[in-house]
């Protein structure tokens, strides 16, 4: 089965409009003639509406950074998938390490934010890793699976494009230390599988699974080359068009 590469980049807390104005420009220039991926950028909330309206007429898809369950109510800070599908975002990350280790989220609300965006026409890219010490304990599988399944509880998944699931080791976030293209393909293998056991074949093999950590210019095109690699989730080599338009250009090797 051959999966469509997604090439998606998280900004964070990064950018004023006329910075995210500017970057999404100089992104899309980049992605132009790399009609064999997707490119997807993931701003701040703040800025969404002016990114959406710089990127009319490329195909450079949109996410928020995290989304609520409901349409509306009473959850001050939050934003629901209505507004995101407002401002033209299809997809929304859930459960960034980020927002489990800082702003304590835990399992059981990344399962709502999952569940509320696939009910309300969004894509989650469903975020998991494991931390160094887990790691070292030989824990990696286990945690990986746990959160998978905690995550996806209750959702019967048809098709294989209604879920993104990103891999970003906690331990590689940020540090500049990324796993090893083995490292990364072995618990994406791991994932696929565990995906065999839990949806129909055809949804298992088609679903798309990111790596995210320490993404860089010069680990791309190695990590792209990997049969279970079908992605990447960039934070900081994401904020300049030139690293990030060279890992949108990947090539694979071999
Ligand atoms: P990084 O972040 O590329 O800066 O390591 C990745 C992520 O948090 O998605």
């Amino acid at each position: 089965m051959t999966r469509r590469p997604l090439i998606a980049g998280n900004w964070k807390m990064h950018t004023i409009t006329v910075e995210a104005v500017g970057l999404a420009c100089r992104v899309a220039h980049a992605a132009r003639g790399y009609a064999d991926r997707d490119v997807l950028l993931a701003p701040p909330f703040t800025v969404l509406a002016a990114v959406a309206s710089e990127l009319i007429g490329t195909e450079i898809l949109l996410a928020g950074q995290n989304v609520h369950w409901e349409v509306s109510g009473a959850f001050t800070g939050e934003v629901s998938p209505a507004m995101l599908r407002d401002v033209g975002a299809g997809y929304a990350i859930v459960g960034h390490s980020e927002r489990r280790h800082l702003f304590g989220e835990d399992d059981a609300m990344v399962n709502r934010r999952t569940v509320g965006a696939l009910a309300h026409g969004l894509i989650p890219i469903l975020c998991i890793g494991e931390t160094l010490e887990q790691r070292e304990q030989g824990e990696t599988m286990a945690v990986l699976t746990d959160q998978v399944k905690k995550g996806l509880a209750g959702v019967t998944l048809a098709d294989p494009h209604a879920l993104v699931l990103a891999y970003e080791p906690v331990w590689a976030i940020g540090t500049g230390r990324t796993a090893t293209s083995a490292q990364a393909q072995e618990v994406h293998a791991g994932l696929r599988s565990l995906f065999v056991d839990l949806f129909e074949k055809q949804v298992a093999e088609g679903v798309r699974i990111l790596y995210g950590g320490s993404v860089k210019p010069d680990n791309i095109d190695e990590l792209m080359s990997c049969q279970d690699i079908d992605g990447v989730l960039v934070g900081g080599a994401a904020l300049s068009a030139e690293s990030f338009g060279r890992i949108l250009q990947f090539r694979q090797n071999g």
